[in-house]
């Protein structure tokens, strides 16, 4: 009987680290094209952002980060996490979207985004709406998926309250600052004295430049202090609350989780970290939502640190983890 030939797998580019280690450890190449299954969307990439989270996939730093992208190696080799690109294919079950929208979507845990083509579940997508361009789409999603729900659903800030939010210039703080004003609240960003015109322009109505004050000693008291670059620690930072206060941040250790637990009582002071990236598809497809509504309104601006394309995968890595970045890092495919 004659053998039967099967079409070759197709093939994409790809950025892959096969161990953990240094921006280094990244190659570009082709590997097999992930395919749409039941309730999924295979999307050819235009945008991508490297983040603080990528490094720490990449790099195993810090060691907890083995918990959740693999004990021994990354789990799945190709990083990223967030996918602005069109739709090429369509799997079963989906009838939202078709072959040719432009979607913008989030790969979770799952990772994979930093390819031309990425797999995403079509419950976390949504449209990117008419007249808004990718670049713009992936710098409001980054940080602002991560922004939102520290500052819509755990600040709970009424109009008039005070945040202080500590690295203001990052993706996420950025993205903060804009939502904390959006929603009414008085804003305090704290950032070096390079970024604050760029701070006071998002929206904050006072800047700290934390190289010649220490924020933690400012005599005045805040309805909320959100960490968006998790430099500091509630006991180090309970002393700017006012009664009833709440200090949040997004960086995870132990002197944050235990002071959830101290504070979890109603009423009084509370300290709570969240870990955005967990959510489910769902409330992030709601997120990005009222994000591109916001950016289309011009409540929200992209800030937009640099744009690398797929083959600068590396330097992309090394400017996030100066940790100097001023808003996002885009990859570009
Ligand atoms: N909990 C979660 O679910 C979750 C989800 C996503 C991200 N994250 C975490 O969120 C953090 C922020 O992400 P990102 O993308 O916004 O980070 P980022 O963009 O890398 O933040 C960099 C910014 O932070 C500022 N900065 C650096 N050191 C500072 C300090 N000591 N005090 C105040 N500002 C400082 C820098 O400004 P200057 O140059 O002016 O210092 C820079 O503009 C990361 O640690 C990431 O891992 C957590």
């Amino acid at each position: 009987m004659p053998e039967q030939l099967s079409a070759p797998a197709a093939t994409m580019q790809a950025a892959v680290c096969p161990r953990y280690g240094p921006p280094e450890t990244l190659r570009i190449r082709d590997v097999p094209r992930p395919s749409a299954g039941e309730g999924e969307l295979q999307v050819r990439v235009r945008f991508s952002a490297v983040t603080p989270t990528d490094c720490a996939a990449r790099s195993a730093d810090p060691a907890t980060a083995r918990l959740a992208f693999g004990l021994l190696r990354p789990r799945n080799p190709i990083l990223g996490g967030l996918v602005v690109g069109e739709v090429a294919q369509v799997g079963g079950g989906v009838t939202a979207f078709s072959v040719g929208d432009e979607v913008i979507a989030e790969t979770g845990a799952a990772l994979g985004a930093h390819a031309r083509y990425a797999r995403v579940r079509a419950a976390g997508a949504v449209a990117r709406p008419a007249g808004m361009s990718g670049e713009t789409a992936a710098a409001v999603a980054d940080g602002g998926l991560t922004a939102l729900p520290f500052v819509r659903d755990h600040a709970r800030l009424e109009p008039g309250q005070s945040i202080l939010v500590n690295g203001a210039s990052g993706a996420v703080g950025g993205a903060a600052v804009q939502l904390a004003a959006h929603f009414g609240a008085r804003v305090t960003g704290v950032c070096s004295g390079a970024n604050a015109e760029l701070v006071a322009s998002l929206g904050a109505g006072e800047v700290v430049d934390y190289t010649s004050t220490e924020f933690t000693r400012l005599n005045r008291r805040f309805d909320v202090v959100f960490d968006a670059v998790g430099k500091s620690s509630y006991a180090r930072c309970r002393r700017l609350l006012k009664p009833g206060g709440a200090y949040l941040t997004t960086g995870p250790g132990a002197g944050i989780l235990l002071h959830s637990l101290l504070t979890a009582a109603p009423g009084g002071r509370r300290a709570r970290l969240a870990l955005t990236g967990l959510r489910s598809q769902e409330a992030r497809a709601a997120d990005l939502a009222v994000l591109t509504r916001l950016a289309g309104e011009g409540r929200l601006v992209p800030v937009v640190d640099g744009r690398y394309p797929l083959e600068r995968v590396r330097q992309a890595h090394e400017r996030v983890e100066t940790g100097r970045k001023r808003g996002s890092v885009l990859l570009t495919l």
